[in-house]
């Protein structure tokens, strides 16, 4: 039997499908190419925007609708969207067969069984704070990976429906994480990013070092700085990346951890949603604008090279010109390499869905498309300069757009495309010149 994930959404659904894989494997089921040749398609959703639940269940239908042609297919659903809809997704799915809430994921291979013996339409699905089973399964790897650290999220920004089907927040134990990388770096990974919906959370609400740790070589106290610290030091990690991040988590020790620790990329990925800070009071953020570019200022003064990334909600209610004017402001204070905008996706139960989504579409599109070319303008200035500079960067093999080319990653998660040379190895760190500048690519060629 051939199964096929389909994945939509954030960096934690592409860890759980690459989890589900090795668990299905581990059960004798083989990977397919392509998903029309799959005797099993799973479809790992995303609840963030309606629009994301939106293309999950078209596509459910539609892999529904091959089983006339393909009796015995088997269809299922994970992710945030399963959690959230519960038993009700089989009102608009009816021929779906089973359905696993987030923290589930170990029991797919054991639903699929009970499908092929016969039962239809289970939903399993978890509650908020349970434990979730088998965090640690690897699939075939390249050498770069993601490991979950920090399950859940307990800040409950006005909009966001993550906190609902991600249940409170768990910290996985420390030993078992870098035991778990360790694994991975045997089996060739060099690069690993932590995952988390306010990663640097790490550790605040449940204990992650017990008794019999040895104590941080650098004197750190905060959870996180020491797992930055314990995995920087596994051998055979070349790069160690994080995220995402919120401004209270850019303490001294953090900023002390990155700019110390040799394997730790000076990039960091921190949402700001808005630059008004009435609108984000209103979104519940925790911080002012003033706040999250202090952050940054402290970021930037110990790592020169350093690069900020950031995700920005267009059109939250009651959003101004006046308000979008700040946003805009805010971006080109603050810098950024690179800046993914949302348009506001009211999403039932949360707080801001019970206010009016007065902004209009037409305009969210017209305040997206602004943000887009101010960050193209941008990236494109912050690239240009870059150019003459070495950077060293993590060989991912053929660009995908030009064969003949290579490209890969720089510290600051700059895409970087290059000539390669006979005997460069992917999975290695090379330095490259930088000769020339697009608003999200730089170009260069290998230094002697
Ligand atoms: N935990 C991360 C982000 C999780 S969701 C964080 O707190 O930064 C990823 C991004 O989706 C968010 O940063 C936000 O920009 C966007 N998003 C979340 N809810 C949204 C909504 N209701 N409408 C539009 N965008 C949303
Ligand atoms: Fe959602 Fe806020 Fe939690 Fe991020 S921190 S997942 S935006 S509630
Ligand atoms: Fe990620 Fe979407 Fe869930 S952004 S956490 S897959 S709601």
């Amino acid at each position: 039997m051939t199964f096929f994930i389909h994945t939509y959404g954030c960096q934690m659904n592409v860890r759980d499908s690459e989890a589900v894989s090795a668990l299905l494997v581990a059960a004798g089921y083989d990977p397919a190419e392509k998903e029309d040749d799959a005797d099993l398609v799973i479809v790992n959703s995303c609840s963030v925007r309606e629009k994301a639940e939106d293309k999950a269940i078209g596509k459910l239908g539609l892999l529904c609708a091959t089983k006339r042609e393909r009796p015995g297919r088997i269809v299922g659903l994970m992710g945030c969207m399963a959690q959230r809809l519960g038993r009700d997704i089989f009102v608009n799915v009816p021929k779906l067969d089973f359905s696993v809430g987030t923290r589930r994921n170990g029991a797919i291979p054991s639903l699929v069984a009970r499908v092929s013996a016969g039962e239809r339409g289970i939903a399993e699905l978890s509650s908020p704070d349970e434990i979730p089973d088998a965090p640690e399964a690897h699939a075939d790897l390249g050498f770069s990976a993601y490991v979950t650290i920090l399950l859940g999220c307990n800040r409950r920004c006005a909009y966001c429906i993550v906190p609902d089907v991600r249940g409170r927040e768990y910290s996985r134990p420390a030993r078992e994480i870098v035991a778990e990388i360790d694994a991975l770096a045997r089996r060739g990974v060099r690069e690993v990013t932590l995952l988390g919906q306010s990663v640097m959370n790490y550790g605040r609400m449940n204990p992650v070092w017990f008794d019999g740790d040895a104590p941080s070589t650098h004197g750190f106290t905060e959870p996180f700085a020491r797992l930055l610290e314990a995995v920087d030091a596994i051998p055979g990690i070349l790069r160690v990346r994080f995220t995402s991040g919120h401004p209270s988590g850019v303490t001294d020790e953090l900023v002390c951890a990155m700019s110390t620790l040799p394997h730790v990329c000076h990039h960091l990925h921190l949402p700001v949603q808005s630059g008004s800070d009435p609108v984000l009071k209103r979104m519940r953020r925790g911080y002012t604008r003033e706040g999250y570019l202090e952050a940054c200022a402290k970021l930037r003064a110990a790592m020169p090279d350093f690069v900020l990334t950031t995700d920005v909600i267009v059109g939250f209610p009651g959003e101004s010109e006046a308000d979008f004017e700040e946003t805009r402001s805010l971006m080109d204070a603050a810098d950024f390499g690179n800046a993914f905008i949302f348009k506001y996706s009211p999403r039932p139960g949360t707080p801001s869905a019970a206010w009016e989504d007065d902004v209009g579409d037409e305009e969210k599109c017209r305040r997206d498309h602004v943000l887009l070319a101010d960050q193209d303008r941008r990236g494109q200035a912050q690239n240009e300069r870059l150019v003459g500079s070495v950077q060293h960067v993590l060989a991912e093999g053929r660009s995908l757009r030009n064969a003949s080319r290579w490209s890969g990653r720089s510290d600051g998660n700059k895409i970087v495309v290059f000539e390669p040379r006979p005997g460069i190895r992917e999975g290695t760190i090379v330095p490259v010149r930088i000769t020339r500048a697009a608003p999200q690519t730089l170009y260069g060629e290998l230094c002697p």
